[in-house]
């Protein structure tokens, strides 16, 4: 005989699903925010970089990485459009998805 167990099963683990879904926040860190950075951004904004030089001269600290002031919105504006000396990173190179994750991180949930 026959009996509907799968059906009762999957009804319980559906709820544990959602709540694992709802429990994910804005503001989280993204993991891979500092990993992409170091690959996009770190050859112009890494201590030697010519980014972090041009930026000493009106903004401390001039490494992104140490700033507290950044939100994410100003980053990706930044990034998409470029600002001063900084040239425009086109889509190609980094994905909408890579520049958030980075202005996240940069932003610190800002
Ligand atoms: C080719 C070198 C280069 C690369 C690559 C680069 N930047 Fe820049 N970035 C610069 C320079 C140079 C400046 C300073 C612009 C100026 O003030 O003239 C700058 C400035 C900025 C600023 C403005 C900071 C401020 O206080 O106004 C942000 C934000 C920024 N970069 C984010 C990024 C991010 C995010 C990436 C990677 C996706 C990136 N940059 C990649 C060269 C670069």
């Amino acid at each position: 005989m026959r009996h509907p167990l799968p059906f009762a099963a999957a009804a319980l683990l559906l709820p544990a699903a959602t709540a694992a879904l709802a429990g994910q926040s804005a503001t989280k860190p993204v993991p891979n925010g500092k990993a992409l950075f170091t690959e996009k951004c770190a050859m112009c904004h890494g201590p030697n970089g010519m980014g972090t030089g041009l930026l000493d001269r009106r903004v401390k600290p001039a490494l992104l990485e140490e700033r507290t002031d950044l939100t994410a919105d100003y980053v990706i504006q930044a990034a998409r459009t470029g600002i001063g000396n900084m040239p425009a990173i086109p889509r190609g190179e980094a994905s909408d998805a890579q520049i958030k994750a980075i202005a996240d991180y940069l932003g610190r949930g800002k």
